[in-house]
Formats: C-alpha cells, sequence, structure tokens
C-alpha cells in the first residue's frame, strides 16, 4: 500500500491532507461522524487574543460557482482554545495547526507570543486577509512591505514554525509570498477567499459581502501554488476548491506538500476520508510508493 506519510516543518505526518480553517469548527463537531485523527493535522478556526463576535447574519450563501461566507472572525479567543478544546487533540494525539489573526500587527504579535511549543503544535498560520485597523482596513497581505514587517515581528516572539496565509486579492501574489519568505517564513498557504457579493434581485439589495470559495477557487489556487513554488524554497500547503481526491492530485503535481479541504465539507462532511482514500488507491493504481513521487 502507497505511504501517505509527509515530511512537514520538521514533522511527520501519516498523510498531507487537513481540514481549511474555519471550516470544520473546533474539531470536536465532526467527532459523531468520523475520527478526526484521520487527517495529517487539525487546522483551527481563526483565533484572536481576545474573543470575537463576528457578523451578524446571513453568515452563508450558496452561489452556483461555490459559496460565500460572512463568519467575520467569530471565535472563542486563544486562551478558551488552549482550556477547552487542546485537551481533545492531545487525546487523539492530532498534529495541530494554529490559523490565528489580530486586527493590528500588536495583536498577531501578542497572539503569537502566547502560543506556547508542544509536540503537537505544527505550525502557527498567519491569517492575513484580516484588515488592518490603523491602515483604514487595507488587508495586512496586500502589499509585500506590511506582509514582510508582520512575519518579521511574529517570528521574533515565537519558536514555533510561521506559515503565511495569503490572500489572492493582489496584483501579483509572487511578490507577497517572496516577502514572507524573506522576513523567515517557514511555510505558506494559498489561497484565502476571494472577495465577493451576492446580489438579491427580489429585493434589490446586496444580501451578502463576503469570502467566496468552492469550485471556482480550483484553478486560481492551483496559479497561485505554481508561480510561487517556483519562486519560493519553503513548503506550499494548498488549499481552494478542492472537492475529490482528484482535485488534490492536481494541487500535488502543481508544487503543494500538503493540501487544506474547506468548503467541500459543507456538501459531504464525509468530503476528507473520502479524499485520503482516493488518494491513497490513485497511488496504489499508479505504482507511485510516495506523495514525493508526485509533489511538483
Ligand atoms: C465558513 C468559512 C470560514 C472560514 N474561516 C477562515 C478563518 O477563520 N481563517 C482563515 O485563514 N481562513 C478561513 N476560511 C478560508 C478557508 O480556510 C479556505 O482558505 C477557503 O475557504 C478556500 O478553500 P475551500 O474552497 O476548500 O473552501 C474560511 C472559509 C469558510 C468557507
Amino acid at each position: 500500500m502507497a505511504d501517505l506519510a509527509v515530511g512537514l516543518l520538521g514533522k511527520v505526518l501519516k498523510n498531507p491532507v487537513m481540514n481549511a480553517s474555519g471550516t470544520m469548527g473546533y474539531g470536536v463537531e465532526i467527532e459523531p461522524l468520523w475520527g478526526i485523527e484521520k487527517m495529517g493535522a487539525y487546522v483551527t478556526k481563526g483565533l484572536s487574543l481576545k474573543p470575537h463576535h463576528g457578523n451578524p447574519p446571513p453568515r452563508v450563501f450558496e452561489e452556483k460557482c461555490g459559496m460565500i461566507n460572512s463568519i467575520g472572525l467569530h471565535n472563542i479567543g486563544i486562551e478558551a482554545f488552549f482550556n477547552v478544546y487542546m485537551p481533545f487533540f492531545k487525546k487523539k494525539d492530532l498534529p495541530v495547526i494554529i490559523n490565528f489573526f489580530g486586527f493590528s500587527e500588536d495583536e498577531y504579535v501578542e497572539c503569537a507570543r502566547y502560543i506556547k511549543p508542544h509536540r503537537l503544535i505544527l505550525a502557527l498560520e498567519a491569517n492575513l486577509s484580516c484588515p488592518n485597523i490603523k491602515a483604514g482596513g487595507i488587508s495586512f497581505g496586500k502589499e509585500p512591505e506590511s506582509v514582510y514587517r508582520l512575519i518579521k515581528k511574529i517570528k521574533s516572539v515565537t519558536e514555533i514554525p510561521v506559515i503565511a496565509k495569503l490572500t489572492p486579492e493582489v496584483t501579483d501574489i509572487v511578490s507577497i509570498a517572496i516577502a514572507a519568505y524573506e522576513a523567515g517564513a517557514d511555510g505558506l498557504t494559498l489561497i484565502n477567499t476571494v472577495p465577493a457579493i451576492h446580489v438579491d434581485i427580489e429585493n434589490r439589495n446586496i444580501s451578502i459581502r463576503g469570502g467566496l470559495s468552492g469550485p471556482l477557487l480550483k484553478p486560481i489556487a492551483l496559479k497561485a501554488i505554481r508561480d510561487c513554488s517556483e519562486k519560493v524554497p519553503i513548503p506550499i500547503i494548498g488549499v481552494g476548491g478542492i472537492m475529490d481526491w482528484e482535485d488534490c492530485v492536481a494541487f500535488f503535481m502543481a508544487g503543494a506538500r500538503a493540501v487544506q479541504v474547506g468548503t467541500a465539507t459543507f456538501l459531504d462532511p464525509y468530503a476528507i476520508p473520502k479524499i485520503i482514500d482516493g488518494l491513497r488507491n490513485y497511488m496504489d493504481k499508479k505504482g507511485y510508493s510516495s506523495i514525493n513521487n508526485i509533489i511538483g
């Protein structure tokens, strides 16, 4: 049987498939359906220094090409996550990636400082799509200079590997990836959602403003991964529109070392275990002994 194990950020994961941040609650919610330890790692919902209430409803809207979400980074805060949910992952012996954000550079830095290194904490994934209040609400991830400055500050307060999760809403994602790398990022997650609206033609208004995810993101994510992997020598975690194992194989071939699956779980809560099984069958059929045979 093919070995799905993959080396990532100094650890070996049993397979390279994870959930995308914010699409599997705090992890415990999926437990009645399948064992979360089937994944290579769990990625937390975006966490902040203090709890955050997020946006009023509607928070999700299904489009023909995917889904718009406007959760507004609702979360219980970093301290409550470690007190309430981290014991669950310790019991499962499952590596965790902590996705986090702040509305100022200081909030990102304080959040990163709060998290102490632990055998099961694989990395801190900085969500750079968050608006910078001081800069008039422009997201941190839009300018190479602000990405460089923020990643450098985060790196200076933690020994845990730092992953920069980039927004595709930029002119040149490669220049952003290079800035993150030069600031010391240990990995990249590509890509976050694309800003979008839904127009309600009955009520003649915009019913939701948020981030578009799902199938339409796949070709955009693949190009970002390909282009960045040619210029930046750190591992890339691919995310955006992976709906089945075939999509997942394409992400590895484009240059991803691991993948995350989000919107697919909303359509089919078993999407992730099906993708892991499908990937293994594909590798067996093709005679690939390791995931390294298809990366890049
Ligand atoms: C409901 C929802 C909540 C999300 N919350 C976060 C978040 O807290 N932090 C983050 O970095 N990305 C967040 N994302 C973006 C996903 O992690 C992922 O990058 C994006 O949805 C693309 O993947 P997909 O097409 O497989 O869903 C969220 C996406 C959705 C749909």
